[in-house]
């Protein structure tokens, strides 16, 4: 029993490390076309270092079939709407959804959710699927954003529906400018710092997980 515990503490602290210096996306060229009736292929080499992609308030996005216009185009609307496929959203570097053509998984609008470890060599996939995927700290993806009201196609953000993740702004800046995939990172400022330090507290003293 003692052990187990140990063990699931040492997860989940080597967890935030991942996500402190975590990961990813980029466009896959060999899929890059108009969309139409092509199978995506989605692999670790999918993703990289998180601040390559498009910043949208606080979130990034890209498109790996090359459509990141249509995407942006869904995710500045003031009113929502149904992202295109390709569409890849990320909010830290462990934790990706990519919209997968049209049809291929109507339960969750066809979202694939995707949980990854991250390193300075890139990516891993741990995890990807649709209803069933958790994130490190056993939180359900889809149970959460599905939650989004439907205008916004399951993309949580702040104010659509979704249960909150305990995460403050500046701990999850923090955790962006440490991807470890990117090889820009940028030296934290001392709230991100504190904000790490916070987060990296709260998880080893076994708080609340969920994001
Ligand atoms: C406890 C509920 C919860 C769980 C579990 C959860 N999320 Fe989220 N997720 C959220 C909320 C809330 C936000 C928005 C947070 C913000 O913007 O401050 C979010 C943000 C995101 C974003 C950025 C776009 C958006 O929806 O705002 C992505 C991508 C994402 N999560 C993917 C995942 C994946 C993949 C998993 C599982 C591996 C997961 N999430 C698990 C609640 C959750």
């Amino acid at each position: 029993m003692k052990t187990k515990m140990m063990f699931a503490i040492s997860r989940i602290i080597l967890g935030a490390f991942v996500l402190l210096s975590s990961n990813f996306i980029s466009a896959d060229e060999s899929s890059v076309g108009n969309g139409e009736a092509q199978k995506m292929e989605i692999d670790d080499s999918t993703f990289s270092c998180i601040r390559s992609m498009t910043p949208v308030r606080g979130f990034y996005v890209d498109n790996i079939l090359g459509d990141l216009d249509a995407t942006l185009k869904v995710a500045n609307s003031p009113t929502g709407g149904t992202y295109p496929p390709g569409s890849v959203v990320q909010l830290v570097p462990a934790e990706v959804m990519v919209k997968l053509e049209k049809g291929s998984f109507p339960a969750t609008n066809d979202w694939e959710f995707f949980e990854l470890g991250v390193s300075a060599k890139g990516s891993t996939i741990n995890k990807r699927g649709f209803v069933d995927v958790v994130n490190q700290f056993g939180g359900n993806c889809f149970a959460c954003h599905v939650q989004a009201r439907p205008e916004w196609d399951m993309v949580c953000e702040k104010d659509h529906g979704c249960d909150p993740i305990p995460l403050t702004e500046e701990m999850i800046l923090a955790i962006q400018k440490t991807d470890p995939r990117c090889e820009d990172n940028p030296t934290l400022s001392d709230a991100e710092k504190n904000a790490m330090r916070q987060l990296m507290k709260t998880l080893s003293g076994g708080g609340e997980p969920g994001f």
